[in-house]
């Protein structure tokens, strides 16, 4: 596999650090994610489990909140990061709220501690997404 190229690097670095901070002590599955923002932000995430298993929030999730919260609301691309040979796939419920932040052409990109990496655009993970144009468009 080809590596992955370089303008990646700071995210999938940050992702990183995310990883090391997740809390997962259920299922052991530790994840990370990053965002690039517009504005040249990289704000990154990780899962955060509940005894309530149910509450659980995937990196993915926390990563966007957090952009978010420091006042980013438009995300150019997200980088997920988990320590797994079979490369991580953002969840269903992630996929809506990716498509609420990021363009249908931005791209995901799944990665890990081999440097394998699989990229998706946000329309290829969610397609025909209900988005908030899905809302104005009467
Ligand atoms: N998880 C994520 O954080 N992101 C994904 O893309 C897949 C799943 C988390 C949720 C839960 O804490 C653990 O991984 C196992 O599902």
């Amino acid at each position: 596999m080809s590596q992955i190229p370089e303008y990646w690097t700071q995210q999938v670095e940050a992702a990183k650090h995310a990883y090391t901070l997740a809390y997962a002590p259920y299922s052991q599955f530790h994840v990370g994610a990053a965002a690039l923002t517009e504005s040249g932000k990289v704000v990154n995430g990780c899962n955060v489990e509940n005894a309530s298993y149910g509450l659980t929030v995937c990196a993915e999730r926390n990563c966007i909140a957090n952009a978010v919260i420091q006042g980013e609301q438009n995300i150019k691309s997200i980088v997920v990061y988990t320590e797994q040979v079979k490369l991580t796939p953002p969840c269903g419920a992630c996929r809506q709220v990716i498509a609420e932040f990021l363009s249908q052409e931005a791209e995901v990109m799944s990665t890990n501690h081999l440097g394998d990496y699989q990229l998706w655009s946000v329309a290829e993970l969610l397609p025909d997404a209900f988005t908030p144009k899905s809302l104005l468009d009467i």
